[in-house]
């Protein structure tokens, strides 16, 4: 009988991954504690409040990483705290993150740094935010401030944290702040993010020669919703030009763009080719495009739901792990290392996520057997927290947090992933204990 065993290579790293608005708590100086104040902005009116509670006692849950033999875990920095307003730097913020990453070390658990994710000082937001050409050089100050106070504890850096969903949520779609609905402003936003990573990855490594930079990018698939038809083949690739070419071709020069893609304007001039020592890779979903005369907001194309699809719960989408492969594939281009930054399932009671979690690693073992470059794995998340617009009603935790009370109470997955890490592999007992509808898939023989 063949060896039925998943392995992962012994220097893999296995890791979670979290944003600090999302697990801090009290971040009252940013646009989204402004935000969630707006009624209709939140589901359920929910608002990030305490979060996680980081701010005070992020150590308890790093206590728990470990226990769960996790080695990588990757964090961000809140600017609104560091850089209360222009050009002033709150040092005991600083030091408060020095003390989380070095309980982080201490803990055997190397820390990844992202320095924007999705939030910004209100200062910024009020001065027209990542719309203002402006942006660019106060991101390059921030940074340098941030770099040159961590330098010590921190060599792996990731600049921004999905520049294309920021965009498209805040400027397209309407539903991150500042709710607006302009392709062009989008495009602009997109174009100053990514020059601020320019700037940002220049600024690290003058500081830090040895850094390791990157940017985590947001790979969703747009896939025609009935492929022999012209138009939903058109409106697929649109949207898949504007989420994830637009971006790659920006920082990563092989995913060419046509000649025609007007507005957004990327190109060599921008000089953002290589400035990536690594790319990230958040992956989630696809989506099925059909195109449809009346949807100008999203250039004519809606999404479809699929009958043979599963959805994941919260209405988040298919729950599609193959994709996994396939953004591996198409990041594999590059030829950088990859680190997947960000991989979960919004799953309260847990009876998808040991599931989908064996199915989605699956597929990177597939990835690390066609030679790709596949470094790290950072699940999202280790406990609940507030996932944005949609409040605390998307619980994406491997461990559940009553935010109330601050409880916290491990799902199965938590386990799984534990003695996944562990073992550096996926062993056909865990696909028995975890998973057995997927023996016929995973365990043929
Ligand atoms: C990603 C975000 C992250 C989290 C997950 C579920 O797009 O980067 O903050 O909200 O989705």
């Amino acid at each position: 009988m063949p060896d039925a065993t998943y392995h992962f290579p012994p220097d893999f790293r296995w890791g979670v991954a979290t944003a600090s608005h999302q697990v801090e708590g009290g971040n009252t100086n940013n646009q989204w504690w402004a935000w969630e104040q707006q009624p209709g902005r939140i589901a359920q009116g929910h608002r990030s409040g305490r979060a996680c509670d980081w701010w005070t006692n992020a150590e308890a849950d790093f206590d728990r990483a470990a226990a769960m033999n996790l080695r990588t875990l990757r964090l961000s920095i809140e600017w609104s705290r560091v850089e209360t307003k222009p050009g002033i730097i709150d040092t005991a913020a600083l030091d408060r993150y020095r003390q989380m990453l070095r309980g982080l070390r201490e803990r055997d658990i190397e820390p990844m740094v992202t320095l924007h994710h999705f939030s910004d000082p209100l200062w910024l937001a009020e001065s027209g935010g990542w719309t203002n050409p402006d942006v660019v050089a106060h991101f390059a100050r921030y940074v340098k401030q941030v770099v040159s106070a961590l330098v010590d504890d921190v060599t792996l850096w990731c600049t921004i944290n999905e520049p294309n969903v920021y965009a498209t949520s805040g400027y397209i779609l309407g539903d991150f702040p500042p709710g607006m609905h302009d392709l062009g402003t989008a495009a602009r936003v997109l174009r100053h993010m990514l020059r601020a990573h320019t700037a940002a990855y220049r600024a690290i490594h003058e500081i830090q020669p040895g850094a390791q930079v990157g940017l985590a990018h947001n790979m969703r698939f747009f896939d025609p919703a009935r492929p022999r038809r012209l138009l939903d083949r058109a409106a697929a690739m649109v949207q898949d030009l504007w989420f994830n070419r637009t971006t790659l071709a920006a920082v990563g020069g092989t995913h060419r763009l046509p000649w025609w893609l007007p507005p957004v304007g990327f190109g060599p001039a921008l000089a953002t080719r290589n400035t990536l020592d690594w790319i990230g890779l958040n992956y989630y979903t696809r989506d099925r495009v059909a195109f449809d005369r009346s949807a100008r907001d999203t250039a004519y194309g809606i999404r479809l739901h699929s009958d043979d699809a599963e959805p994941m719960d919260g209405n988040y989408g298919e729950l599609y792990p193959e994709g996994l492969f396939r953004a591996i594939k198409r990041l594999s281009r590059l030829n950088l290392p990859i680190h997947i930054t960000e991989n979960g399932i919004p799953d309260s009671d847990d009876d998808q996520r040991p599931r989908a979690l064996i199915l989605h690693l699956h597929q990177v073992w597939r990835a690390l057997q066609d030679n790709c470059p596949v470094k790290s794995y950072y699940h999202w998340t280790l406990v609940d927290n507030f996932e944005w617009a949609e409040g605390w009603t998307l619980p994406f935790g491997l461990i559940q947090l009553d935010h109330a009370t601050q409880a916290r109470r491990p799902r199965p997955s938590a386990d799984l992933y534990s003695a996944i890490a562990r073992s550096y592999a996926i062993t056909p007992e865990l696909i028995d204990a975890y998973g057995p509808e997927l023996r016929k898939e995973l365990l043929p023989g």
